[in-house]
């Protein structure tokens, strides 16, 4: 197996090694939280077909040590997941999927921002009426939109190594998706294959993974555009106050 140096890509001194992160200097070695075959099922095309018993890898709260009172005093969290690029039966690699909970005392819920770092990423967003979909690459960064679940497709070979930024004050939600064997459409190498659990699929709609300036994207990898100017990423505990800039992204 080979080794990826993610140091350029993500601002960071990682590389995937056998599929692993290895941490750096300046870094603390994070242990990751795996989801294996047996949760997976629930959410899968084909339960039971053959699979790999662990489909990826979570890794939380990464941070250059120097930095880490400057994310916990902006009330932030930088995670890094990693997915193999494999198919359950003709369906491909995916994250479980979930929705993250209002902010207590308001009608706004939490967003996420992902960045790709290696691989091809397929963003499955949903809100039950829309079904939107980012296909990114090494550089992008993705907004989660407030009330979207989404769900992560690595649709190629090589793994899917990516970057979120999150407001580390809420646990998301995954028995929506649970329940109904997951979002309404399988990635699949067919392509996309409605999922007969929802009554209604809506159509795909296709977002390009762009800049989003009001937020302070650049083009540059996030942990650094973060950790120069942290305020910038403050629509992420505090999202009602930008709803504004939210409206404009939601179709
Ligand atoms: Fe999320």
């Amino acid at each position: 197996m080979s080794t990826i140096d993610l140091n350029e890509i993500s601002g960071l001194p990682l590389k995937l090694k056998n599929g692993k992160l290895v941490f750096g200097a300046g870094m603390k070695k994070v242990v990751p939280e795996g989801r294996i075959h047996v949760r997976m099922k629930a959410v899968l095309k084909n339960p039971t077909a053959k699979a790999p018993k662990e489909f990826y890898d979570m890794y939380r709260d990464i941070a250059l040590e120097k930095d880490r009172k400057t994310i916990l005093h902006n009330k932030l969290r930088f995670d890094i997941t990693v997915l193999p690029g494999f198919k359950v039966g003709d369906e491909y690699n995916k994250t479980f999927g979930h929705y993250h909970p209002k902010v207590p005392g308001t009608n706004t819920w939490y967003p996420e921002v992902y960045e790709v770092l290696h691989g091809r990423a397929l963003y499955l967003l949903t809100n039950h009426n829309e079904f939107l979909v980012y296909d990114a690459r090494p550089g992008d960064k993705c907004l989660m939109l407030p009330g979207f679940a989404h769900v992560t497709v690595n649709p190629g070979k090589e793994p899917l190594v990516m970057a979120n930024w999150v407001y580390p004050g809420f646990n998301s939600n995954y028995g929506p998706i649970e329940k109904l064997r997951g979002v309404q459409w399988y990635y699949t190498e067919q392509g996309f294959v409605k999922n007969k659990k929802w009554n209604q699929a809506p159509s795909i709609q296709l977002l390009s993974a762009k800049e989003f300036p009001e937020f302070g994207f650049l083009n540059e990898p996030m942990y650094k555009t973060a950790m120069k100017n942290p305020k910038k990423f403050d629509f992420l505990s505090t999202p009602q106050r930008y709803a504004k800039e939210f409206k404009k992204y939601l179709i």
